[in-house]
């Protein structure tokens, strides 16, 4: 799927992080969907903050498939130096429990002397400023002094000794997985015109066209779930269309207006919860992508030696 959205407010946030991560960071929490964890994890990111105490907030959660959440809250806990929790913005007060996990990754911090500082990014939409709206409980939060880095972050105070660096939602300039680019783009991650919604509104149908046919069957009125694994993803649409009323003057479908609905009533729950992923796939997603980029790059440059090829 061909998006260019990288544009150059999320290039300056990437160095504004660059700078507070060289600034000293503790812990850094990365602000997942929890829809599509894997899809909303920045790549960028595990090369700017390589080996640091990481914390995936699995946001969302009142959105996505409790038993895929389950899964992915293990996946992430089974790794080194990683803690996650599951969230969503019903929760009050998340500060404890964000404060407990932050202290657990780093328990030599804290305390006047050796403030806990702690960072948090993640994708747009994500509900990062819900979030952060609920720790400062709407007080205007606190606004760093540092060059370069005040225009693009707010700074909260968590606890007397934990400070928490807000920075901009940030994407990144080259989607190599095209399951992730219809994830996040059926999310809202993306700006409307970087995407096409009936593209787009296909993969989402073929990927619930799975596990969440019954769910697709029940909201549109279609046969069972049977009947709707067994449609190709055209025709699901064209049926979604029918169904749903959507004629165009002259008496064509209008596939456009469905699409639309489609992706309104996954973003909005109206669907059920559901979870785009679960972490066996997004590795074998993730592992396809690499291959294929490895093919695109020994075309573009034909006479490079492939890194990955055995010396003699
Ligand atoms: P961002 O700063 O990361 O860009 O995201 P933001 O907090 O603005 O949230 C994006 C959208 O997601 C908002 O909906 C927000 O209400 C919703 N949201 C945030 N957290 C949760 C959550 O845990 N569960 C659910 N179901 N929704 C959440 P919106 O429709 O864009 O705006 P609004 O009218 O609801 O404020």
């Amino acid at each position: 799927m061909a998006i260019q959205w990288f544009p150059g407010h999320m290039h300056t946030t990437r160095l504004a992080m660059v700078k507070r991560l060289k600034s000293g960071i503790d812990v850094v929490i990365e602000m997942l969907d929890a829809r599509l964890p894997g899809a909303s994890a920045n790549p960028l990111l595990a090369g700017l903050t390589a080996g640091k105490p990481a914390l995936k907030l699995l946001n969302k959660q009142d959105l996505a498939d409790p038993a895929r959440t389950a899964l992915w809250l293990d996946h992430y806990n089974a790794l080194p130096a990683t803690r996650a929790i599951g969230l969503d913005a019903s929760e009050a007060a998340p500060a404890a429990r964000l404060i407990q996990a932050c202290r657990a990754l780093a328990p030599l911090r804290g305390g006047m002397v050796k403030p806990l500082r702690v960072l948090i990014c993640g994708i747009p939409n994500v509900g990062k400023s819900t979030l952060i709206n609920t720790l400062v409980k709407r007080k205007a939060a606190k606004t760093g002094d540092e060059a370069g880095i005040t225009k693009t972050e707010q700074v909260i105070a968590l606890a007397s000794d934990v400070t928490l660096y807000d920075t901009p939602g940030m994407l990144w300039p080259r989607i190599t997985v095209p399951e992730h680019g219809y994830a996040l783009a059926a999310s809202g991650a993306i700006g409307r015109n970087a995407y096409d919604e009936h593209e787009v509104a296909l993969a989402l149908l073929e990927r619930l066209q799975g596990v969440y046919a019954a769910a697709v069957a029940t909201r549109y009125k279609l046969d069972d779930a049977a009947a709707v694994m067994a449609m190709h993803a055209d025709t699901l649409l064209e049926r979604i269309a029918r169904q749903r009323g959507y004629v165009q003057a002259g008496g064509s479908l209008n596939l456009q207006k469905a699409a639309e609905a489609v992706l309104n009533d996954f973003r909005s729950g109206a669907l059920g919860r559901i979870t785009l992923e679960t972490p066996e796939e997004h590795a074998a997603w993730v592992a396809a992508g690499e291959a294929q980029e490895l093919r695109r790059l020994a075309r573009r440059h034909p006479n490079k030696p492939d890194p990955q090829a055995e010396t003699p």
